[in-house]
């Protein structure tokens, strides 16, 4: 990505060789989440250029001076997120917040220097990683190394969507059983905010997404009611709880609005709470609520990166729900493409076809 607007464009890159603490991966996947589609529309504003993809696995190819975790063969998945484990944030269980993740919009390694380059400039990494790209030089702090029988292309997709929709609704919305859960949004990470509140014994999953296609995927995925609409999803859920309203939602639609933020407000019961996991422009204001009803009815709205988990415990975490057949992966891949289609792959996300498409590397 050259400039926002633009399409994504395939070019020829240098790439350094790791320094201390990082390693070489040669990519096999990378899911296309709709984080990198705000970067190129500007909704996330970072320095470009910039090489795509944050939603990646793939297989150590050179390990630098002084990386001792991780070794050549091994097979890794990225977190979108690095985790530098001494921070305060990692210190106290918030590793979504690590420190290091200041860098995350300048596309720089931790050391704040760049290892893709063309003709002397500097090309930054989609969080730090830039999946889209045959081989990225990437931290350690980003690598979470799983077994040899993994499949990777699979895997991939536990770098961004799953985690961040699992945890919002296991970890951000806390959400407990019996309660009944509202999910804004049927994409790569509500799809998973979905499994993730089926998974916490939620009584009822109410899925809410205009596409059909969507809803569908959420039944299958444990949901145990879809709806079209806000307003059809509060009726719902009003009919579900007797008038008392939903526990939790959780926002995990494309472009957040004050509309849907207003309507999951809404819909939360006393002591509800809402959370906002999709991403709008941080310059713009999305959230426009009443004080008063949230003092009197004692309503919460937080926000969360990562669903408020801890990539380098939640991600092997979840491979190993999905190696027991606790977490659906496979189904989640509505199509594969290859690095030429990646510009198809986006049209598809903003067509709404996919629940995921995942882009697999040729080598
Ligand atoms: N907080 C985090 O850590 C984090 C991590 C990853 C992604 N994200 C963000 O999460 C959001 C979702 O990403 P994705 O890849 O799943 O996107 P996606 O494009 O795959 O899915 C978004 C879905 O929302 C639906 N939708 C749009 N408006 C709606 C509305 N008003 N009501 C109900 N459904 C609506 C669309 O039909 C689509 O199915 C994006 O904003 C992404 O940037 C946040
Ligand atoms: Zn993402
Ligand atoms: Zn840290």
């Amino acid at each position: 990505m050259t400039g926002t607007q633009r399409d994504w464009e395939l070019v020829e890159l240098e790439l350094d060789d790791p320094g201390p603490g990082e390693v070489m991966v040669r990519w096999v996947a990378s899911g296309l989440c709709h984080s990198d589609d705000h970067v190129r529309t500007g909704d996330l504003p970072a320095r470009l250029p910039m090489v795509g993809g944050h939603e990646g696995a793939g297989i150590v190819e050179k390990v630098g001076p002084g990386a001792t975790k991780l070794a050549v063969g091994d097979h890794i998945v990225t977190s979108f997120l690095p985790t530098c484990g001494h921070c305060r944030w990692c210190a106290t269980g918030k590793s979504a917040l690590c420190d290091v993740g200041a860098v995350l919009t300048e596309g720089c390694l931790p050391d704040g220097s760049f290892r893709f380059h063309r003709n002397g400039e500097d090309i930054g990494q989609m969080c730090l990683l830039g999946s889209l790209s045959q081989y990225s030089t990437v931290s350690e702090y980003s690598c979470v190394k799983v077994d040899d029988d993994v499949p990777l292309d699979k895997a991939a997709l536990v770098g961004c969507g799953v985690p961040t929709g699992w945890c919002s609704a296991v970890y951000a919305a806390d959400v407990e059983p019996g309660e009944t859960v509202m999910v804004y949004g049927i994409g790569g990470v509500g799809a998973n905010a979905v499994q993730g509140a089926a998974a916490a014994g939620a009584a009822n999953v109410i899925a809410v997404d205009p596409l059909a296609n969507k809803r569908e995927t959420a039944e299958d995925l444990g949901a145990t009611h879809s709806a079209e609409s806000a307003e059809e999803a509060h009726n719902i859920a009003q009919e579900l709880t007797r008038g008392v309203g939903a526990d939790k939602a959780i926002i995990t639609v494309d472009l957040v609005t004050e509309q849907v933020v207003g309507a999951a407000f809404e819909a939360v019961r006393k002591g509800g709470v809402v959370v906002i996991t999709g991403l709008a422009d941080p310059n713009k204001l999305t959230v426009q609520l009443s004080s008063g009803v949230m003092t009197l009815y004692q309503k919460q709205l937080k926000g969360t990166l990562f669903g408020s988990g801890n990539p380098m415990a939640d991600i092997p975490k979840l491979i190993g729900l999905y190696q027991a057949g606790k977490l659906k992966l496979d189904e989640l891949i509505t199509k594969t493409y290859t690095l030429d289609e990646v510009n198809q792959g986006f049209e598809d996300m903003l067509g709404g076809k996919n629940i995921r498409g995942v882009v697999i590397h040729e080598h």
